[in-house]
């Protein structure tokens, strides 16, 4: 998509029928940066072709392991050549997640010299719980000229406490510990379902691996690790999106592919505002109500709120009956949306890590502009259901993430396409 080009809503019309989830871009990534961890060929399914999985994959090229992306979703790894064991910088900044292949590169060759990324919008993203983990490994770290180079003699395995469970920093210091010597114990770590997730790859390809998906992960390193076909699991964040999408055009759609205990916090939510969630252990159906009333949500690391829906539910919020708060713990800048949703008639307060939603009966179409990811999504649910239409600019940030969100929209009833 040029970067002139827009999505155009017009809002009213309810989702109906039944669409499938894609696979989770989130741990597609740090799964795909694993597999510099090991050799042989295999193939990964289930990964979207999304804007960010192919940067990981010319990353993956660029480091000497041969990843090519197939049609039906699949990558097919071949991993039997020498690790390089620097990332180019255009790849690294092009994508944050790209720092995910510093504990893979250290663990295979000993050295990795790693751009910084830099920061995001939604904030200027530190390494410190990354670096802090490698050095308790016994790498020597070195940051100048904007790059992190990291050098380990021999990469050996250390009790690590994480100042906070960071999904990346615990991926990459779990990564870097499958191949250390001894054994590594991660303590605060993230419980993402990615993590566990990666970790299910690895202990597939041989990793030593325990307490993946709670806050203490023991990991006894290995010599090497043999690759096997994969499956990525859904992406929880798009079932999120399209539960909201269902739930704010009073419409029925059945999500096919959906793990309920990866969104409990969102079908909990949900079902307190009023709208209807029944599940299955493979699908989720959102039944749409009258009248929405307000809740309040607060993010949080998993299993809390996910911050990555915290967007999406303050433009549901935006509509519902009464005033809710919404509470951004995670991320120091992620109310960009904001100022979009009341160019189309919201009425929202900031203060700080607060957002009071005061919900309005009606929202009105005009033009908008994505600002990061998930933003994009919250401007989409707005247009679904703002009187009018509804022009949505910056569409790169929607294609990072989402994988055909619009198309499946569409299939569902909306009125939304692209010029
Ligand atoms: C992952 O980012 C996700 N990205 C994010 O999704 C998600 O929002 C985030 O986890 C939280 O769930 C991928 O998995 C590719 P963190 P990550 O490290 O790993 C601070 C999306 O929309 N922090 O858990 O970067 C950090 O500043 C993206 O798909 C440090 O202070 O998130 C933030 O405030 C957006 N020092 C908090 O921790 C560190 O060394 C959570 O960050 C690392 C993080």
């Amino acid at each position: 998509m040029e970067n002139n080009q827009r999505l155009v809503v017009e809002g009213g019309y309810p989702l109906l029928g039944t669409t499938r989830v894609s696979g989770a871009k989130n741990a597609a990534l740090p799964i795909l940066a694993a597999c510099i961890l090991t050799t042989g060929d295999f193939r990964i399914a289930n990964i979207p072709p999304l804007m960010d999985i192919k940067v990981m994959i010319k990353m993956l090229n660029a480091l000497g392991v041969r990843a090519e992306y197939l049609a039906n979703d699949q990558v097919v790894i071949r991993n039997n050549r020498k690790i390089r064991h620097i990332a180019p910088y255009e790849l690294v900044t092009a994508m944050r997640a790209s720092f995910f292949v510093a504990g893979p590169i250290l663990a295979r060759t000993g050295f990795a010299k790693v751009p910084l990324p830099g920061g995001c919008a939604i904030g200027i993203r530190p390494l410190d719980i990354h670096i802090n983990g490698f050095k308790a490994m016994g790498v020597d770290i070195n940051i100048e000229h904007g790059f992190v180079q990291m050098t380990a003699k021999s990469l050996r395995g250390a009790r690590i406490y994480l100042d906070f469970p960071s999904v990346g920093a615990t991926e990459n210091i779990m990564m870097a510990a499958t191949l250390a010597d001894g054994t590594t114990i991660i303590e605060n770590a993230a419980q993402e379902p990615e993590i566990d997730d990666l970790a299910n790859f690895l202990i597939q390809a041989g990793a030593c691996i325990e307490g993946a998906g709670s806050s203490t992960i023991t990991i006894q390193g290995v010599s090497r690790l043999v690759g096997r076909d994969y499956a990525v699991i859904p992406d929880r964040v798009e079932v999120g999106t399209l539960m909201i999408a269902a739930a704010v055009t009073r419409g029925d759609v059945c999500i096919k592919g959906a793990v309920p205990d990866h969104i409990e916090p969102i079908i909990r939510k949900l079902k307190d505002a009023g709208v209807g969630v029944d599940v299955t252990p493979t699908d989720i159906r959102v039944v749409g109500s009258d009248t929405i009333t307000s809740v309040d949500i607060e993010t949080m690391p998993f299993p809390g709120f996910p911050t990555d829906m915290q967007a999406q539910f303050m433009a549901l919020l935006s509509i519902a009956r009464g005033i809710g708060i919404v509470t951004e713990r995670i991320f120091e800048n992620r109310f960009m949306h904001v100022s979009e949703l009341m160019r189309l008639g919201a009425d929202i307060r900031v203060d700080q890590r607060q957002a009071i939603v005061k919900g309005v009966p009606q929202l009105w179409g005009a033009e908008v502009k994505i600002t990061d990811l998930r933003a994009g999504a919250a401007l989409i649910i707005a247009g679904l259901v703002a009187n009018g239409q509804t022009r949505i600019y910056g569409l790169d940030h929607l294609r990072r993430g989402y994988y055909e969100l619009p198309q499946k929209l569409e299939r569902l009833g909306a009125r939304i396409h692209l010029i």
